[in-house]
């Protein structure tokens, strides 16, 4: 599994960028921080892809189930050994950054209270055959804009979306490395995009600012880019 260093910020403005937001977010004089907390909601396929590869990146990184952190604490410490399973409330206290990963027909079930002031990462996709017909999602263009509302008080951002869990780990490489594969992140807070930004350089992909939530829709499933593995520039094409 490649893991990146943690000072691995070579040649990339968005994380020139970011380093000038870290201070300002937090005033702090010596430097951005190396170190970020995530929580992921859902110890699924892709709840704990994504946790193996944050843990290798640097990050800490809590996973919460659908119900008590008991119910996959053996999950978690088998699936993503480092990561701790932890409750809702407490793992959302600790964290700079929550992902959802759970089903979309299972939104409904998190409180959003518990994610005010919160970004939020929706790496979830409208499934007919896993969600069920959701009247809202199934005649949408784009479906994080729905979850955003759905999530008042919280910044949403999407990423993650549009590749496979299975390429989450085979497809990672070390910045500048041939056939560096990349990824898209959409939204609309800058300082939010910024953040998951660095989180998709950092877990070994090219990352892609896709312009705001509006235009999210090109990331879902039959879009041209769900599924397939592009470079920065390819990419950056099918998302202008
Ligand atoms: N599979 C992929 O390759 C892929 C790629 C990109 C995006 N996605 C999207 O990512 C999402 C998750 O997909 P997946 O394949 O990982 O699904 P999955 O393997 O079925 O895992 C979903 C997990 O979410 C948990 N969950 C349900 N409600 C929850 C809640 N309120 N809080 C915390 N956890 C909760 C489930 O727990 P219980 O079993 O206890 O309900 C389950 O462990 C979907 O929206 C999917 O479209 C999938």
């Amino acid at each position: 599994m490649y893991s990146p260093p943690l000072s691995s910020r070579q040649g990339d403005a968005t994380l020139a960028h970011h380093e000038v937001l870290e201070v300002d977010a937090g005033g702090a004089q010596d430097g951005p921080r190396a170190d970020r907390t995530v929580a992921i909601f859902g110890a699924g396929r892709v709840g704990t892809a994504l946790a193996r590869v944050l843990l290798g990146a640097g990050y800490e990184v809590r996973v919460v189930g659908s119900g008590p952190a008991t119910g996959i604490e053996l999950i978690v410490s088998v699936l993503a050994p480092g990561a701790i399973a932890m409750d809702a409330a407490d793992a959302v206290a600790e964290a700079d950054v929550v992902i959802l990963a759970i089903p979309l027909h299972k939104l409904d079930s998190i409180d959003p209270q518990l994610l005010r002031g919160r970004v939020v990462v929706d790496v979830m996709n409208y499934w007919e055959p896993v969600d069920g017909r959701l009247a809202d999602f199934a005649g949408s263009d784009a479906t994080t804009p729905i979850v955003a509302a759905r999530l008042a008080g919280a910044t949403v951002v999407k990423a993650f979306n549009h590749i496979g869990y299975h390429d989450i780990e085979s497809d990672h490489r070390a910045p500048g490395e041939e056939h560096r594969r990349a990824l898209a992140v959409s939204g609309d807070d800058r300082r939010a995009v910024d953040l998951v930004l660095e989180m998709v350089q950092r877990t070994g992909f090219d990352a892609v600012d896709a312009g705001g939530l509006h235009s999210s829709g090109v990331l879902q499933a039959g879009g041209p880019v769900f599924g397939v593995r592009l470079n920065q520039t390819d990419l950056r094409r099918h998302v202008a």
